[in-house]
């Protein structure tokens, strides 16, 4: 069989109703919102922003924000025509199988780990590190062999605070699909109140001198080091903040009404969280001099400034931590719905597609993940594990671009109830913003990638290829 055979729409939606088997489909409108904004509001503003303003960008970080999510609407509304048109847990990877080719299918699931897995690991570990600096407030002091990985700058045994919290997620996980959207739904509500209140609270503590100059002057010529190449790098770093709109696409096969309302929860979480963001950062931004904001915990540093109600820095920490944890939920959530595709396709093993009998979830593939995402976490520092996540992404986000602009062609007659707007122009400037960010990352993460890749396709040449369904039926 070609490597490039693909699979028909028709036959991956026929086998996708294939009866008692299937997930299944219990998920509102609403509900895929809040699943959106589950995975998206994270790590990523609660950390990288700060940093990101102070070595890259100043407040011109609002612009990196702003950067960041035109490539992401760009790909954000291809997922939703893929979405609507091929509503099924394998998201990308199904796309890709469609109209790119079994081979450059495989590649995507296996870069989707990077997105999921990966993205796990690396909010785990920032949820360790959070619950350890909040439990230091009120003087329990954790011993730091279990907050640290070997190989972080104060070394530890391994992250057990970390490897806890993805056990529990994952039995949560297993428990359900609607318990799942249940927790996440209570925690989407505290972290949205979080970043709602710092920006109410602290429009009133922005200090205008802070935004002069708005755009840091780059006196090096470096690369990066302000200026706009600072806004551009500073955009390739915050990326992160925005990845998990896509997981959304994930939840296909088990939404009530995928064709009405995919394009909503993924464009949605996305437009709440691109407004959230860049009020945040100007607030942020204003509230704190971006040459103070080199540090972990930016929110809590804006929040000491704020003297009259600096009490509400240790709720909004609280508020974090949360929000950390319906990240993770949501990016194991969808890690186990790409590998349930990709094993229903026979290129991963069956287990990862066995269903339990009483609450329908792929409950060996969650323990599987939980084993492999905790091990990572437990001795894997966070510095590298997040720009991992996020070439992982933007790899996924430039196929499913250039997806979009071969479907058109190959099944022009498909029924695509919602279609991205001014195709190919979208798809296509989604391939050059989405390849910029990707261009900006470092070559430890290149490398990284490849050998990630490489990797991937010995699996695929030595195990998948002879086991898959479509070869065999070929
Ligand atoms: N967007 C997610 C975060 O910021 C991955 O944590």
């Amino acid at each position: 069989m070609s490597l490039f055979a693909t699979k028909s729409v028709e036959r991956i939606m026929a086998e996708s109703e294939d009866k008692g088997h299937g997930l299944k489909r219990t998920l509102t409108g609403l509900q895929l919102v809040l699943l959106g904004i589950g995975a998206i509001i994270g790590a990523g503003i609660f950390t990288l922003t700060g940093i990101a303003a102070s070595q890259h960008a100043g407040p011109a970080v609002v612009y990196s924000f702003i950067l960041a999510a035109i490539g992401c609407a760009f790909a954000g509304l291809c997922y939703s025509e893929f979405s609507t048109m091929i509503p099924i847990a394998g998201s990308a990877y199904t796309y890709a199988y469609a109209t790119l080719g079994e081979i450059l299918a495989w590649i995507i699931g296996w870069a989707l780990v990077l997105e999921y897995a990966v993205g796990a690991a690396t909010v785990s570990v920032g949820w360790a590190a959070t619950l350890d600096n909040i439990l230091r407030d009120v003087g329990i002091e954790l011993p730091r062999s279990l907050v640290a990985s070997p190989f972080d700058p104060t070394p530890g045994s391994l992250n057990l605070v970390a490897v806890v919290i993805l056990c529990l997620i994952s039995a949560i996980l297993i428990v359900g699909i609607q318990e799942s959207a249940k927790f996440n739904s209570i925690i989407v509500f505290v972290k949205v109140t979080v970043v709602v209140l710092f920006i109410v609270l602290g429009y009133s503590y922005i200090n205008q001198s802070n935004y002069t100059p708005f755009v840091p002057e780059n006196t090096t010529g470096e690369f990066g080091k302000f200026g706009w190449t600072g806004v551009l790098a500073a955009a390739g770093q915050i990326f992160f903040a925005y990845v998990g709109f896509d997981a959304v696409s994930t939840a296909a096969q088990e939404a009530k009404n995928p064709k009405r309302d995919m394009p909503i929860g993924i464009v949605g979480s996305l437009a709440i969280c691109t407004v959230l963001y860049i009020l945040y950062a100007l607030v942020l931004t204003g509230v704190v001099n971006y040459k103070d904001l080199n540090v972990a915990a930016p929110l809590v540093v804006a929040v000491d400034r704020m003297q009259e109600i600096k009490w509400i820095g240790k709720l909004m920490k609280l508020g974090s931590l949360a929000g950390l944890t319906s990240v993770m939920l949501v990016m194991l959530l969808g890690q186990s719905r790409v590998f349930y595709s990709m094993s229903r396709d026979g290129l991963l093993p069956k287990l990862f597609s066995d269903l339990h009998p009483r609450y329908f979830t792929p409950y060996r593939s969650n323990l599987l993940l939980m084993f492999f995402v905790s091990g990572l976490a437990a001795f894997t520092p966070i510095s590298r594990l997040g720009s991992l996540t996020s070439i992982g992404t933007l790899f996924a986000f430039v196929l499913v671009c250039i997806g979009i602009i071969i479907m058109r062609k190959k099944e022009p007659n498909l029924q695509r109830p919602f279609k991205t707007p001014l195709v190919p122009l979208v798809p296509i400037l989604g391939v050059i913003a989405n390849f910029a960010l990707m261009y900006g990352l470092d070559h430890i993460t290149w490398y990284a990638f490849f050998i990630w890749m490489g990797v991937g396709l010995v699996i695929y040449f030595v195990y998948s290829r002879s086991h898959s369904y479509l070869g065999k039926a070929s």
